[in-house]
């Protein structure tokens, strides 16, 4: 992981950013800094069997390299499953289109250069969204907004996962917590160094709430029954649904 100490000493104190020399080696950095990243990725993947039917769409927001449409494609390649993929990053979405690509076929996917809060979304009838690991860095009122705009363009039996870091209430678990995923990092191939200079620079970037309050901003935006999937110390992924029942 030389390349991860690089990318995470390039940026000052609080100054991260995903530019795209981070977008180049994102896929590594990504499954080393965030604790069990595939199994998050292969758990949302697995929803899909429920929750996309043959040619339906799945929206990503935040979707980087895309690496959960290349997931889902790869469980379901005979689905014709379509993509809306979003990102604020173009270098992200261009990184995307070239993994895409690797992975053979034809697929059916729109990359938008947007910011979620804002939009405009220009999809409808999303029949699962997802917005893992994005949420994370927008204040609540933003990541209510962004949530909303999702839901008016989600079907009514659409569905929701969030996934993200969030803010231990008690303080003994949040020491916990953050020393975990030190060890996390640590076992897979990321330096001191390193996890300290992305620390530094995430300060004031990353902006974790507690879990209570991403699944308050998912009922504030509009969205139902909102469930944990799965949590690992700091680390959450939480379901909902488009509509009651
Ligand atoms: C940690 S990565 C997400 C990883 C991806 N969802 C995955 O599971 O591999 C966060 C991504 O969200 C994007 N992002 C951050 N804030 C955003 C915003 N307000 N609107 C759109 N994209 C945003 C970043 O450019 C980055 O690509």
């Amino acid at each position: 992981m030389s390349n991860d100490t690089d990318i995470a000493e390039q940026f000052g104190a609080g100054g991260w950013a995903f530019t795209s020399n981070v977008a180049e080696v994102f896929d590594d950095h990504v499954r080393a800094s965030v604790p069990h990243y595939d199994v998050i990725q292969d758990l949302v993947a697995e929803t899909t069997d429920w929750l996309v039917p043959a040619g339906g769409l799945v929206a990503d927001l935040g979707a980087s390299t895309g690496a959960s449409a290349r997931r889902i494609l790869q469980r379901h390649p005979n689905r014709g499953i379509r993509f809306a993929l979003y990102d604020e990053q173009p270098a992200m979405l261009d990184q995307a289109a070239i993994e895409l690509k690797e992975i053979g076929g034809e697929h059916d996917v729109i990359l938008s250069a947007t910011r979620i809060q804002q939009g405009p979304l220009v999809h409808e009838d999303a029949d699962l969204t997802l917005c893992l690991f994005t949420l994370q860095f927008l204040p609540q009122q933003e990541r209510v907004d962004a949530l909303r705009l999702a839901r008016a363009c989600s079907a009514e039996t659409g569905a929701l996962i969030v996934a993200e870091k969030i803010r231990a209430v008690d303080s003994r678990w949040a020491e916990i917590g953050t020393d975990v995923a030190h060890d996390y990092k640590a076992a897979h191939g990321i330096t001191d160094a390193s996890i300290r200079a992305k620390s530094r620079a995430l300060r004031g970037v990353l902006r974790p709430y507690p879990q209570q309050t991403t699944m308050q901003a998912m009922a504030d935006a509009g969205w139902h029954a909102p469930e944990v999937l799965f949590r690992w110390h700091s680390w959450a992924v939480i379901g909902a649904f488009a509509s009651a029942q």
